[in-house]
């Protein structure tokens, strides 16, 4: 499968550019060298300077459950992690849509679907990967890039068109099952203002995360909390 393809040098947001095309109805592959206004979820900014991976790829479909939305954060979450993989870097995903390394994050997926009833019409999956992009000193701690976890030089454009190429090949729901992280680990889940501490049980088929908590085994959906490692 080719898609279509768009490049730039700079954009506020891959992702923002993507929808303004949905009205052509076409698959679509849209990268750029920095985003400046990268997004992240929950209304948050996504850093965004030159040396990383951004992209976004905006899929139509014609008959896919809404139900079933969480084959798509699937499918870019495995897409990262075995793009990873092939560099040598191990990495998990802390449910449902970041990728870390070495308790970092590497990687962030923000997914932006439009709905025609109970079906999803068409999605947008943004990647943001951190090649060897400079890292604001407040992201220190907690981002990592590629470059800081191997020592090894890499050329954003080979990471960039071998992650397109993982993104394009189906993924199985067992396959990003297999790269989830903290399996067993307490963990804190953020519900509203609750705090909710908690052991991670596994994360189900449908893409539900299974804790036990002081009320006993829970179910929670990647809309209803975050989670915090
Ligand atoms: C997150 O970690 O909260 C999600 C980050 C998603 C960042 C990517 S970079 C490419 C695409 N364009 C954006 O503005 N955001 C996504």
């Amino acid at each position: 499968m080719n898609m279509q393809r768009e490049h730039f040098e700079t954009l506020t947001s891959t992702n923002d550019y993507i929808k303004t095309k949905r009205a052509a109805g076409v698959d679509l592959i849209v990268t750029a060298d920095m985003q400046t206004g990268g997004r992240g979820t929950k209304g948050r900014s996504f850093s965004s300077q030159k040396g990383g991976v951004y992209l976004s790829e905006l899929r139509f479909y014609e008959d896919f459950s809404a139900r079933e939305a969480f084959q798509i954060m699937a499918r870019a979450a495995t897409a990262v992690c075995k793009t990873l993989r092939f560099y040598g870097i191990q990495p998990v995903v802390k449910w449902p849509n970041d990728i870390f390394v070495n308790d970092k994050k590497i990687c962030g997926i923000l997914i932006e679907n439009t709905f025609s009833g109970d079906k999803i019409a068409s999605s947008v999956v943004g990647i943001g990967l951190n090649v060897c992009n400079p890292l604001e000193t407040e992201l220190a701690d907690i981002a990592i890039t590629m470059a800081q976890a191997t020592g090894w030089a890499f050329s954003v454009e080979e990471v960039r068109e071998r992650l397109i190429e993982e993104l394009q090949k189906p993924h199985t729901m067992d396959e990003y099952l297999s790269y989830i992280g903290y399996l067993g680990s307490r963990i804190t889940l953020i519900l509203g203002d609750e705090r909710i501490p908690a052991t991670l049980i596994s994360v189900e088929k449908d893409g539900k995360l299974r804790v036990e908590t002081e009320k006993g085994e829970r179910l929670f959906s990647s809309a209803e909390v975050s989670l915090r490692v």
